[in-house]
């Protein structure tokens, strides 16, 4: 099925993925394109919209980001938002000052014309602004459409040519009506039909992968984690017997997660599964190993390591499934972070390894693959599970990881899992976990000394995990697994609670 196609061109990363991602919502395809993209190219993808996105840059400044003049005579719908809109009125003829008011925050907007964009809202309404530089002065052609008490101009339209621009916020939830005002534009303005659907999704990635696969054989990693998983149910509902899942387990993985991938795709999915229990092989790499780095280290070479031994099984397998999200894809390339830890994903493989990719979710943002994975008929565990790092529990004991440590930690994190999900929160935190110490600290249970380790409960909500903040957790909730860790896991006598945001400190203790 050929989906119509709406490109957001990107004048700063976080504003342009939220806008496609709410015309994604809208049930329309949108896809993120470099600003620096020529603009045949962006034409010769047939785009049933363009919408320039907002973005930090002052269009006064020299060298100020733009695009080609020449998409406003394209005859392909746009609308400018923010930054766009005022990019729109400077190239049409209009003006653009910094005059000596600026608009943060939510601010009430007034439409005066009668505009296709506001059709069916209420004249008054909340939006979202964000903006010091102002349109002052519309292009010959455009018509205002609406202000605010601040700014006469927030909304311009020339219909003829289809160019809209506003000022505000459509993309944000504080602006309340904002999505109708994308819908407007999607399915007025340029026509689209809102066939961006689950379904349609699932049909779609089954066609490609079919036609990539053939009848060849193709092997999939699984991790335990919700994008690994739904890359291998969607390849397996294309290929079937073709796939095999190989799931390296390394012993490091919470509770009930290797069960939890065995009852899933072996038994509920029938699919080929390999299981390696390798947790001997990953124990005896840490052995006496308590330097971070050294751990991850460890782990993803004896990952490595024994995936290469699985894979020589399956030398006539000529694919490889990998669950790159789409984020990754419009990141890769810009993203020049500096290395604060050394990240391996288990499930992630060797370079120099001789399969080609197929990523089936690599168009997808998360919310989309968890909901493809619910179409999918997933279980609620895997599909809502919170991120887990590729080096698992071993990344949450400080110091040395042995058999006995891991075991302590896992039934602390059970409980910490159990009890969150139980108070409503799990969904709301981006991550909830145990954490176990080195060092050993002095109680008193029953009329006996302790001397135990401390368990650290560590709850962060982010949006990437690129910063977070600690969460607050109520009381009730943190007092009974204060009680239940020290009563129910052996080796433990104290409780405490991590109250470090990100940054300073890292979401992980390792
Ligand atoms: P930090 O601890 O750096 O973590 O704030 C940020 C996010 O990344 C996860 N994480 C990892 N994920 N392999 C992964 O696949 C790794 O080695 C790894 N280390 C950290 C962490 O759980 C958090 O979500």
């Amino acid at each position: 099925m050929a989906f119509d196609n709406v490109l957001v061109v990107d004048f700063g990363a976080q504003y342009a993925q939220l806008i496609a991602r709410r015309v994604r919502e809208a049930h329309v395809y949108s896809e993120i394109v470099p600003r620096t993209m020529p603009l045949s190219e962006m034409l010769a993808r047939k785009p049933a919209g363009i919408i320039l996105s907002g973005g930090p840059a002052s269009v006064h400044v020299p060298g100020a980001p733009s695009i080609d003049d020449a998409l406003y005579d394209s005859g392909v719908p746009v609308l400018g938002i923010c930054y766009g809109a005022q990019l729109i009125a400077q190239q049409l003829g209009g003006e653009v000052a910094r005059t000596d008011v600026a608009e943060y925050g939510r601010t009430s907007l007034e439409v005066t014309g009668s505009s296709g964009l506001f059709a069916g809202l209420p004249s008054e309404q909340d939006v979202w602004m964000s903006h010091a530089d102002s349109i002052v002065r519309a292009p010959t052609g455009f018509r205002v459409t609406a202000r605010t008490g601040v700014v006469p101009i927030a909304a311009l339209e020339d219909v003829e040519r289809a160019v809209y621009a506003v000022q505000f916020h459509p993309e944000v939830a504080h602006t309340a009506r904002g999505q109708e005002v994308l819908k407007h534009f999607l399915y007025d303005v340029c026509g689209c039909l809102p066939r961006w659907t689950m379904t349609s999704i699932v049909e779609q990635a089954v066609e490609l992968i079919r036609s990539q696969v053939g009848d060849e054989k193709v092997i999939c990693g699984l991790s335990g984690g919700v994008d690994s998983a739904v890359a291998a149910a969607l390849v397996h509902k294309a290929v079937g017997d073709q796939l095999t899942c190989v799931f390296v387990d390394t012993g490091l993985m919470r509770a009930g997660e290797s069960e939890q991938v065995e009852d899933t795709f072996r038994r509920q999915f029938k699919v080929d599964l390999v299981h390696v229990k390798a947790a001997d092989r990953f124990l005896e790499a840490l052995d006496g190993v308590d330097d971070p780095e050294q751990k991850r280290k460890a782990i993803g070479n004896t990952f490595i390591r024994v995936f290469e031994e699985v894979a020589a099984d399956f030398e006539d397998a000529r694919f490889l499934v990998q669950g790159t999200l789409y984020p990754d894809i419009i990141e890769s390339g810009t993203k020049d972070a500096a290395r604060i830890k050394s990240h391996h994903n288990v499930g992630g493989l060797p370079d120099d390894m001789q399969f080609e990719l197929v990523e089936p979710l690599r168009n997808l943002f998360k919310d989309e693959v968890r909901a493809v994975g619910e179409e999918l008929g997933l279980p609620e565990e895997i599909v809502w599970r919170q991120p887990f790092p590729g080096p698992g529990l071993a990344v949450r004991i400080v110091g040395t990881v042995t058999p006995e440590r891991l075991e302590i930690l896992r039934q602390a994190d059970a409980i910490v899992i159990e009890e969150i999900k139980r108070a409503g929160v799990y969904a709301e935190l981006w991550q909830s976990f145990a954490v176990l110490l080195a060092i050993r600290t002095v109680g008193v249970m029953g009329d006996e000394r302790t001397y135990a380790y401390p368990v650290i409960v560590r709850a962060v909500v982010s949006d990437d995990a690129m910063t977070a903040d600690w969460a607050r957790l109520p009381h009730d909730l943190l007092e009974c697994l204060s009680s239940r860790i020290i009563a129910e896991v052996p080796g433990v006598n104290r409780v405490a609670l991590d109250i470090t945001s990100k940054p300073p400190g890292t979401i992980e203790w390792e």
